[in-house]
This record gives structure tokens, sequence and C-alpha cells, in this order.
């Protein structure tokens, strides 16, 4: 158990007479963290997709330390693209520089390689049959994985045709049956806790990675309270949808619901049942390609004093989820999910933008077979610059979308695991835990959900710095600020400016990673001017 205690610093804005006053506010908070890391069993709902088959085979690949040959040489198992596996965090700096660590190890969670997996698909492939319909890995990895993959088999799911799209019923061979709603929630509720039972792990948590679906009505009476959702399910309510039925099982059993999809599975009766069962949902929509680069490119134009005016992005995509977001309803899901994603950047700055002034902003996706899972977004961003001036940036993205996606999901559940084990207080009050709105996650999700009333964030180095900040103060440690005002004293400490000669940095090659990282903070205050002789890989060309 950690006991730990920080001040965040809040302004408050008045306006008096026109004037605006910011008035630093201090408040404390006391994070707690359990420190032992639980099994974690994940359950995927649409296990068998590329996405599902993908992560399954990526953590099994890394488990067994697998290597495997291509065309340009030997392949070995990693978990790049893992903010939690693959980066590193400023802890702070050092006299000689500042210091980098992996990001897993700012605290105690869980390793994506003990993670234990299972699910539901309406595809009765197993998972070996699945990896190679998604044509997504190396046949040499395939053929060594396959042994341990077909051992896997999702078990059956729910299937109501009408919520995806019709093009995929040929690969529903694997549903509960019958058409009594509450039967089916119950059903995935057993699912649940058999997994938990057979598998010994001590916490589950269910992802949705299935075809994004069409939205689903939200009306009173129907699911805008726990009680008339509830009630809807009883009476198996059409408008009741898959992910809402599985949402709700895995709520009912305390177990975290993250969805991965677009579709407005968070209807307000669920996220009412969430917040009564205390239980974290947290979406929408992995974060992968297209929608990552523009919540960095647009935070960048518009903190620049660029004005982005126009915003077009084209996708095309061959694999399973392409097929399906051909279908009209399906594809206003997305449609939905990617149209938001500027408003926070552009809303926070009145100097380029009007009330209500906003960027054209147009998405189009298409489907076409041939490119399969390597989906490629093509991205135009026009902007106005200084006196009439116009300035286009054109993008191709080639995204390989389950390899991008894959990461994600691993990140979603290890830091929602991680949430469940952090208590907080504030002065002497109780301990509580974060909003059942998982918020923290906006980084991975392409449409964050928030509590209600509270900020969106979009942009991905602000969300990236609310992670970061938050596992910073459950350790007792000041937010990052990137003042560097320890560097900027007219009177610099003795031994503050190194000599770092060629052969420091030769030495430098042969240190480990960490050792490196240090080097590189020295590196920075001569921006490599003075440093390094040419030809080195480290010098100035
Ligand atoms: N890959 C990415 O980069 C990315 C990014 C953002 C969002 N997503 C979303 O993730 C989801 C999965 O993507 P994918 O590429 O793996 O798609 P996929 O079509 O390959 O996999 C989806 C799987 O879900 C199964 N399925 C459909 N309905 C189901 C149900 N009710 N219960 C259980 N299984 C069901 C399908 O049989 C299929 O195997 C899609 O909604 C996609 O839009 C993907």
């Amino acid at each position: 158990m950690a006991l730990v205690t920080r001040t965040e610093t809040y302004v408050a804005v008045e306006c008096d007479g026109g004037k605006l006053i910011a008035r630093p506010e201090q408040t404390v908070y006391t994070f707690r963290t359990e420190r032992s890391v639980p099994r974690l069993g994940v359950m995927l709902v649409g296990w068998g997709g590329n996405n599902g088959s993908t992560v399954t085979s990526a953590v099994l690949a890394n488990k067994l330390g697998l290597s495997w040959p291509t065309k340009t040489g030997i392949q070995k198992a990693n978990y790049y693209g893992s903010i939690t596996q693959a980066s590193t965090v400023l802890l702070g700096t050092a006299d000689s520089g500042d210091v980098y660590l992996p990001f897993s190890s700012l605290l105690p969670m869980v390793s994506p390689n003990d993670i234990v997996f299972d699910g539901w698909d309406i595809s009765s492939l197993n998972l070996a049959e699945s990896m190679e319909r998604a044509q997504v890995l190396d046949y040499n990895l395939q053929t060594q994985l396959r042994p341990h993959m077909e051992k896997l088999k999702p078990r059956p799911s729910i299937y109501y045709p009408d919520f995806i799209a019709a093009n995929q019923a040929d690969r529903a061979d694997n549903v509960i049956s019958g058409t009594d709603k509450w039967r089916h929630l119950e059903q995935i509720r057993e699912d649940i806790r058999d997994f938990k039972r057979s598998s010994g792990v001590d916490k589950v948590i269910v992802l949705w990675t299935a075809n994004t679906e069409r939205f689903c009505d939200v009306k009173q009476g129907l699911n805008d309270t726990a009680e008339n959702l509830l009630d809807s399910i009883r009476k198996s309510e059409s408008e009741v949808s898959p992910s809402t039925v599985f949402a709700v099982a895995s709520i009912l059993e305390g177990v975290t619901y993250i969805n991965g999809s677009p579709q407005n599975t968070f209807v307000p009766g669920l996220i009412q049942l969430a917040e009564q069962k205390r239980v974290f949902i947290a979406g929408d929509d992995f974060k992968s390609g297209q929608t990552k680069i523009k919540s960095v490119l647009v935070d960048f134009l518009v903190s620049a004093g660029i004005k982005p005016t126009s915003i077009v992005s084209y996708n095309h995509l061959g694999n399973n989820d392409g097929k399906n977001l051909s279908a009209p309803k399906q594809f206003r899901s997305k449609e939905i999910s990617k149209s938001n994603v500027v408003d926070d950047m552009v809303n926070s700055n009145h100097i380029l933008y009007g009330h209500r002034e906003h960027p054209n902003h147009c998405v189009v996706i298409k489907y076409v077979p041939y490119v399969g899972d390597s989906k490629r977004a093509m991205d135009e961003y026009t902007s106005e610059i200084m006196l009439g001036g116009r300035n286009t940036i054109v993008l191709h993205n080639t995204c390989e979308d389950s390899l991008l996606a894959s990461p994600i999901i691993l990140d979603l559940v290890i830091l929602a695991e991680v949430c469940e084990r952090i208590t907080f207080r504030i002065g002497d009050e109780p301990f509580q835990r974060f909003n059942s709105v998982l918020s923290l996650l906006s980084y991975l999700c392409k449409a964050p959900l928030v509590p209600h009333g509270t900020p969106v964030v979009n942009a991905l180095f602000r969300q990236r710095g609310c992670i970061e900040n938050i596992f910073r103060a459950c350790v007792g440690l000041a937010p990052i600020n990137h003042m560097m005002l320890e560097h900027k004293h007219e009177h610099l400490k003795q031994g503050s400016l190194p000599d770092l000669g060629v052969d420091v940095a030769n030495k430098i090659e042969n240190e480990s990673p960490i050792k490196k990282r240090l080097c590189h903070g020295l590196n920075g205050v001569s921006n490599g001017h003075q440093v390094l002789s040419s030809g080195d890989d480290f010098a100035e060309k």
C-alpha cells in the first residue's frame, strides 16, 4: 500500500469589469495504490476477428520468445506501439542529464505476457483459423503459433443481425440460440464466471473488438435509466444492441467493460448502471491510425497560431472491418466517432475561430478488398497562414490496422486494471475510486467517453500527460511541467555544462538504453554543435 500526497494547482477565472482574473487554488490529494498485481483475464467480444486473433498472437509470440525469418532478416516478437510496453517516461533530471524509465515501471502493472485470453465470436473458427483468415502475420510466425492457437475457440455469441452489416451473415455460425435477451445476458454472465473459475485468473476485463454496430435509438423509457434499460432487456426490446447486453452483463458481474468500436453502447441507462454498481466503463473506438495523427497535427497547427480550415480524410481498407463499414448505418457510426476529434483544439483558440466556427471536416471510407488489413489513410489539411497565405499538408499513411490496434487493446486493459487499484482522497474526505466513466483512457480512444459535464480532451499529448502525471502522483512525484528552470539560471551550477567528447559519445554506443538517454540529455545542451566529429552517428551533418 503506498500513501502519497500531492498538490494540484487550479486556476479559477472570473469576469470582473471585463477583466479576467486567474487565481491559483491548491487541493491536496492523497493517492493510494494497491501494489499486488493480479493475474488478469481478458475476454474479447469478437475474439476471432482481425484484432482479436492478432492481439492473442502477439501475446503468445512474446511469451514464447518467438522469432521468424522474413525477406529482410530475422524478426523478433515485440510490443511496439504500446505506451505501457514500448515507451518511456521522463522521471526527472539528474546532474548528468534527463533520466527516462520504461512506462511500465512507474507503477506495478500486469505484464501482457501474463494475460489469459478468452472470448466470444459469432464465427466458429478457432484462433489459428482466424489468424489465417485475417492475413495479418507473416507465414513463418503463423506456422509457429498454429499449435497454440488452434486450442483456442471462441464461445458462442449474441447475434442480432440488424445491428451489423448484412454482409456479415455468412460468418454467423456460432450464436447463442433464441430471441430472449435476458437469457442472452444470463449466458454472458455465466461465461464470465466460468472463465474466471476455469482459468484461475483473479480479475476479468471484457473488451468489445467485434464489428461496428449501427447506433441504437436513445429513448425515454427504453434505455434512459438503469431500471428502464434492465426492463427493456427483460422485454427483449429490439433496440437493445448486443454490445449493450455485453456491457450490462459485465457490469452486473462487477467487471470493467471497454468499447473499442464507435457505436453508442453506453446509453444513459448503462452509464447510470455502471455508476450504481461502481464498475468502470471506457471507450469509444480505438484511436489507432488516422485519428491519432489528426489529434497531434491539429493540436500542433492550432497551438502554433495556424488556422486549419479544411480537413479531408479518405480511407480505404480491405479487411472484414472495411466490409462491415461499407454498409451505410455502420459507416455512419464510424463517421460520427471520427468527426468530433478536433473540437477541443478548435475551441481552445478564439483568436483563430469565431463563435461556432469550425473547419470543414470530411471523412470517407471505402472497402477495397485487395489491400486487406493494410489500411490506407490519406489526409489533406488546408490552413490559413499569415496575410491570406494557404498551407496544405497532404499525408499518406499505410496503417496495418490490426498491428496498430492490438497494442492499444493491451494498453487499455493494462491501464484499466491499474486504475482499479488506485484510490484517492481530497484532504480528510473518505477515499474514492476514479469515476465509473474512466476518462483516463482517452489517449487510446477516438471518441473519448467522459463523465457528464466534464471536458473531452482529444489532443494526444494532453491525454498522455494525464496518464503519466496521475501515475506520477501515485508515487508522490510532481507533474512534469517542462519548465526546466534549473537549466536557465544565469549562474549554472559547476558541472552542469559537461565536456562530452568523442570518446564519451563512442562509449555511449555500448551503454544500456537508459544510460544512452542520460547522455542524450547532455547532448542537447549544445544541440550537437560542439560535441562530435563528423562521420559519427551522433554528429550534426
Ligand atoms: N483495427 C483498427 O485499427 C481499429 C481501430 C479502431 C476501431 N476498430 C474497430 O474494432 C472492431 C474490430 O476490428 P477488426 O478489424 O478486428 O474487425 P473484424 O471484422 O476482423 O472482427 C470483428 C469480429 O467480431 C465478430 N462479431 C461480430 N458481431 C459479434 C457479436 N455480436 N459477438 C461476438 N462477435 C461478433 C465477427 O465475427 C468478427 O470475427 C471494429 O468495430 C473496428 O471498427 C478497429
